[in-house]
């Protein structure tokens, strides 16, 4: 019966517009062995994570908070070459061409692994060989070129189901530059975490929070609470791989964490939201991350209005959001071995349109319009746009 209701649970997160949060999970997993790889071998980064900056506590307390992630860096990377042996880091697949920041998140490895990632990974490659791989024939290389369609795709299948490893084969699938982007994603968005606890937020609400683990990973103290929202199945999966996982991996993070199921294409959110604690006088970090691309027009200005109401003084709200590239703007220039990988097509199987929503006038429109920033970084035919505005 237990059993059963587990395996809905993954159903629901593999056939649903879930899987995207499993794909940026497994990068996530894939910049974690790079980060592991890297560690300690003189080239490690300040950890996996924005260093808390500026804001108005003490050195002693940014101190503090950064023993504490590095301690927990290294306990955790001893139970993840433990339990997930990745011994053979030097796999060729484990190659990223783009420089990239690593990023530090060891949940990632339980969410992967939790779920039946091989299935996942089959089906991507054969929707590349049913949709994808005609429009990008010409930029394949020659060699690539001289192999028909149906002997491409049986190697490159065979190669999957003989070789499997669930995280060496999603470094096999992606170019390098969804490496990039989302590392720098992950960076950014950690750092407006913890900046915005170190002004002195203490509530965060996340939606569409997928495998993100920030309510783990970073250090917050016991006076913070995180709401995150999505879509029940996706959060019963996600309690369900996190119960071993902290048992495992202590979290480093002393926050509530308050799971919100529900479509957020519904209103309902903000009843369960209230029900579950969440207090509309205190000042709050909204945050909309690889989300508003699933959803409609409607339910992101819905979305906005809510927020709006919902925001005490001194809130912030974070958008990220999708643009076409226009002919002028610079952008990723794939290689062709990039073209042989996937890219991000399943997770554009699920967009419901790619925004050109102006994300500032959404912000301004919504009552952000304080110290608005806006940060756009390069893809290769779509830019990701990342606002910020406060209400104050
Ligand atoms: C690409 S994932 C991003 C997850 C996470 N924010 C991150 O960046 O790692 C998109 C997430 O949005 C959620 N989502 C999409 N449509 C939704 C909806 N209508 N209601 C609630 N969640 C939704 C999906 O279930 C998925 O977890």
């Amino acid at each position: 019966m237990i059993e059963n209701s587990e395996n809905s649970n993954i159903q629901q997160v593999l056939q649903s517009v879930g899987k995207t949060s499993v794909w940026i999970s497994a990068i996530r997993a894939v910049l974690t062995a790079h980060f592991i790889d890297s560690f300690g071998k003189g080239n490690d980064q300040e950890g996996g994570q924005a260093v808390v900056s500026g804001g108005g506590a003490g050195a002693s307390n940014i101190n503090l908070s950064i023993n504490k992630t590095k301690e927990f860096e290294l306990y955790a990377i001893e139970i993840i070459k433990k339990k997930f042996g990745l011994s053979n880091f030097k796999d060729p697949r484990m190659e990223i061409k783009y420089p990239v920041d690593l990023v530090f998140d060891p949940y990632s490895f339980y969410f992967i692994s939790k779920l039946n990632t091989k299935e996942l990974i089959l089906s991507t490659y054969d929707q590349y060989f049913n949709f994808t791989y005609d429009k990008q024939f010409d930029q394949l290389s020659l060699e690539m070129k001289s192999i028909s369609k149906t002997e491409l795709k049986r190697k490159e299948m065979d190669r999957i189901e003989t070789n499997f490893h669930s995280v060496l084969s999603w470094a096999d699938l992606m170019s390098s530059h969804v490496f990039y982007s989302i590392a720098k994603r992950t960076h950014l968005i950690d750092k407006v975490f913890l900046d915005s606890y170190q002004e002195g937020l203490q509530q965060f609400v996340v939606f569409g929070a997928g495998m993100d683990t920030r309510s783990y990973r970073l250090p917050l103290d016991a006076k913070c609470t995180i709401f995150e929202i999505d879509l029940p199945g996706v959060l019963k999966f996600k309690e369900k791989a996190l119960q071993e996982a902290i048992k495992e991996i202590p979290p480093v993070g002393q926050c509530k964490i308050q799971f919100i199921p529900s479509d957020l294409s519904s209103l309902d959110w903000n009843h369960k939201l209230k029900d579950m604690g969440f207090d509309n006088s205190k000042p709050t970090l909204w945050v909309a991350e690889g989300l508003f691309m699933y959803l409609s027009e409607s339910t992101i200005e819905s979305i906005g209005e809510l927020v709006s109401a919902n925001s005490a003084p001194k809130s912030k709200y974070f958008v990220h959001s999708l643009m076409n590239r226009t002919s002028t703007t610079p952008y990723y220039q794939p290689t062709p071995h990039d073209f042989f990988k996937m890219k991000a097509d399943t997770v554009k199987e699920e967009f419901k349109y790619i925004l050109n929503l102006n994300c500032k006038q959404y912000l301004i429109r919504h009552g952000f319009s304080f110290n608005v920033k806006e940060i756009q970084e390069m893809g290769n035919n779509i830019i990701s746009i990342y606002s910020m505005g406060s209400n104050q």
